[in-house]
């Protein structure tokens, strides 16, 4: 499918059929979101594929009345870290020296400028951060998806430590930020039809 044919495809489905999506699709989904970029690289998120019925059903209730959650395939969770400190700065430079074969400390100097940059920041800022990066991870797998012809939903609209306490997160150092479904739309769900609405194209871009 051409990019834009997909992206004017694409809504946010309401209502999901029964159908579920291979194990084959759902890899090349988490990998088209595992290869998004962010600042310096680092990366300060993960992704939680929830296919279990039971989990699903635990996280209902935490979901503002959105069944979709329970009902779609399969529901994408990404999650931010909860710690972002010197140790976690040094240690993705150093496995960026590992991964590019570099000399242990060749990358030293660009990893002290990263962390009095990153270190600056208050606690709420670095989650802020965390969260921008971690949505630019849910953009490509939006548009990875579209390009796919898999339906999904993008979801803030739940609650975030009902999820967290479901899945454990806090012990894992993570904490949840937004979640996506992943399915199939039914043919009932009448938003498919909806016309998509966006600014006006002159009103959008300003070429100068
Ligand atoms: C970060 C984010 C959070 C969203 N949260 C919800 C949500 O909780 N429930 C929902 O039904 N749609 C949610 N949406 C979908 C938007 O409402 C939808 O993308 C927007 O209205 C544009 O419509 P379209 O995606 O169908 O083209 C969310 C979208 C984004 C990007």
């Amino acid at each position: 499918m051409a990019i834009l044919e997909a992206l004017n495809w694409r809504y946010a489905v309401r209502e999901f059929s029964d159908m579920k999506l291979s194990d084959e699709t759902i890899a090349e989904l988490v990998e088209a979101t595992r290869l998004s970029p962010s600042a310096y690289g680092l990366q300060p998120y993960k992704l939680l594929v929830v296919k279990s019925p039971e989990v699903k059903n635990k996280l209902l209730p935490y979901a503002m009345g959105q069944t979709k959650v329970r009902d779609c395939s399969h529901l994408f969770i990404l999650t931010v870290n909860t710690i972002i400190d010197a140790q976690f700065i040094e240690q993705h430079f150093a496995h960026v020296e590992r991964e590019r074969c570099l000399d242990a400390g060749e990358l030293a100097g660009f990893t002290q400028h990263v962390k009095e940059v990153m270190l600056s920041m208050s606690v709420e800022q670095l989650q802020h951060w965390a969260e921008n990066q971690v949505h630019i991870a849910l953009g490509n797998l939006l548009t990875t998806a579209a390009l796919k012809q898999v339906d999904a939903c993008p979801m803030a609209g739940f609650e975030k430590q009902g999820f967290d306490q479901v899945l454990g997160l806090t012990e894992q150092g993570q904490k949840s930020a937004v979640i996506c479904a992943l399915g199939e739309r039914a043919v009932t769900d009448t938003s498919s039809s909806e016309r998509k609405v966006r600014l006006p194209a002159n009103n959008f871009s300003l070429e100068i």
